[in-house]
């Protein structure tokens, strides 16, 4: 990826504070936490940051009937988030929440900003209202029949059997969801901004960005081609989000004030150091990359961009957009057993080997992928396990037993695997630097086999008989193969290649330290780090060969 400025900053989409982390969000921390470990390991000057997503009606709701206020049930969550992140190895510069006074401030600075430039405009509309419940209800909070085809128990936004869209005043015999009883239409007054205003900006803006992904860029560009229609910003209250300014009961949309989140969390991390929100966010002096799901290209593709314009403040450069994970062929489902929170897969299998799966799997287009656990057993165990982590083992073991520890200074350069090296290192920086996660994953196994190749050529086990010399050489080469493949895979499998650096004596590896030889050394003692998955580990998951998980 071209990056502009010196300064770089990843983010991730704010995760709802609503729900636990599942292993299908963990596609995109993990995803946006390999591209950010790698800048670091290149030396690049760049932040991670992310935070909770806490307002709007589900929030609201869900914190009533669990009798809880929302604060509470947003507190509980971000306790489980930072926990299961942290146990994921995903590295935030800082975690924040939307519901934050940075956010609050940042959000009414961008709001008055918008209003004041005339992208801002009153108007009055009509909404389902529940006289119950004495609220407006969203679409996802009305259900009935769909006005198409007749199928029952449908949103009031779209039939997810026909897939028709209608409004939730089209429904045949509506209701709300939280309390059954039939709703109303009500008038309120709102706010609306003026994203028809901005569709020839947006358009130039698209079509310029050579960082976006072609896929996207297409169908972004048809949306702008239909016409873009202007966006409702504000809510009826009981909403739990920051009131607008000067309204009694009125709030900012919870997509509003979510993206600018981005910007609170980077404002908050800057607190106490030497750099400022604007450093960043201010036009031209950073490089920003989001990186989302497909359910939220619209959001981060227009109504954000023409937010930031709007308001005078920095856009993307760059918008990572993935597909999303399926789990043995299908999108999750609680009912199949085929749902798995992060926190359950933890306790169950070392969340690095998720890490190594979502690499082999994810390249640079959007595209779902698809968690098929024999599939993940395979993989881990051919070729995490019996191709890298075997190599190591019994590298450095061999120099252990054999060689009283000790390693020869050499240089892969003029050694016969320089070539072989050269275009794998070569190939596995292009590889993470265009998102091709899985060329990389293919690369680093191939300079492990190549490894692996010279070693059993060798066959020192023989040769120490004829010539020390030499065994200590080649020895000492693959041992230099290890260190260089320990940086390599360190993006996608932080801990267990600081453990096989460790092994070497080193720490703190960068991606210069490639190809650089250890020196004449002695190395601390190898223990094996990685085992074989056995049907027994992924039993533990609930995942059992026969029946849906059928081997
Ligand atoms: N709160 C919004 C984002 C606001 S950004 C200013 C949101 N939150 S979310 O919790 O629903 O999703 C967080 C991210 O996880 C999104 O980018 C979403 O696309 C992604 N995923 C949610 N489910 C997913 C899968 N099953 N698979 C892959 N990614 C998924 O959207
Ligand atoms: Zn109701």
């Amino acid at each position: 990826m071209e990056l502009k400025h010196e300064r770089v900053l990843v983010t991730s989409a704010l995760i709802y504070a609503n729900g636990p982390v599942h292993i299908g969000h963990i596609v995109e921390y993990i995803q946006t936490d390999i591209f950010v470990r790698f800048l670091r390991l290149i030396g690049r000057d760049v932040i991670y940051i992310c935070g909770d997503d806490t307002h709007g009606t589900p929030i609201e709701i869900n914190a009533q009937r669990q009798g809880v206020g929302p604060e509470e049930l947003i507190g509980k969550y971000y306790k489980e988030h930072t926990r299961d992140f942290k146990s994921f190895r995903i590295s935030f510069d800082n975690f924040y929440s939307t519901n934050s006074p940075e956010n609050k401030r940042l959000s009414d600075m961008i709001f008055s900003r918008l209003k004041e430039a005339g992208h801002i405009y009153q108007k009055e509309i009509e909404l389902t209202y529940c006289e119950h419940c004495r609220r407006f209800l969203p679409d996802r909070y009305v259900k009935g029949k769909c006005p198409r085809c007749g199928a029952d128990e449908q949103y009031g936004d779209v039939c997810e059997k026909c897939n028709s869209t209608y409004e939730p005043a089209d429904l045949i015999e509506p209701y709300c969801t939280v309390c059954k009883s039939r709703p109303v239409k009500k008038a309120s007054n709102h706010y609306f901004f003026r994203l028809s205003s901005f569709s020839e900006r947006l358009r130039e803006w698209i079509t310029s960005n050579d960082n976006l992904q072609q896929e996207i860029k297409n169908f972004v560009l048809n949306w702008i081609k239909e016409g873009l229609k202007d966006w409702c910003i504000s809510r009826d209250g009981p909403y739990f989000g920051f009131r607008v300014p000067g309204e009694e009961n009125k709030y900012y949309y919870v997509w509003l004030d979510a993206p600018i989140g981005y910007i609170a969390s980077t404002e908050n991390y800057c607190k106490g150091r030497d750099c400022s929100a604007m450093d960043y966010w201010e036009s031209d002096r950073a490089s920003i990359i989001h990186f989302i799901g497909k359910d939220i290209i619209y959001f981060h593709f227009l109504f954000w961009p023409a937010m930031l314009m709007g308001s005078g403040l920095a856009l993307p450069e760059s918008i990572v957009v993935h597909g999303f994970l399926n789990v043995a062929g299908e999108k999750m489902s609680k009912s199949r057993g085929t749902f798995f929170t992060a926190e359950e897969f933890a306790n169950a299998i070392s969340p690095e080997l998720l890490r190594f799966y979502y690499a082999s799997s994810l390249g640079p287009k959007m595209e779902d992928i698809n968690l098929d656990f024999w599939d993940f057993q395979d993989r881990i165990n051919n070729e995490l396990v019996a191709n890298i982590a075997n190599f190591a083992y019994r590298v450095l073991s061999f120099a252990n037993t054999r060689l009283e520890s000790r390693l020869k200074a050499c240089t892969i350069r003029e050694s016969p695997l320089c070539n072989e090296h050269a275009a794998c290192v070569e190939g596995i920086r292009h590889a993470y630097d265009d998102l091709d996660f899985r060329a990389a994953v293919r690369l680093i196994l191939r300079l492990s086999s190549a490894g692996n190749k010279h070693f059993q050529d060798n066959a020192p086990w023989r040769l120490i008989n004829e010539d020390a010399g030499k065994t200590q050489e080649v020895v000492s080469l693959c041992a230099n193969l290890v260190k260089d493949i320990a940086i390599a895979l360190s993006p996608i499998m932080p801990d267990f290649c600081s453990k096989l650096a460790a092994q070497l004596g080193q720490e703190g590896l960068s991606w210069d330290d490639m190809g650089i030889s250890l020196g004449e050394c002695t190395i601390p003692r190898a223990e094996i780090i990685l085992r074989r998955l056995g049907d027994a580990d992924m039993a533990r998951l609930g995942v059992k060969r026969g029946s849906l998980w059928q081997a």
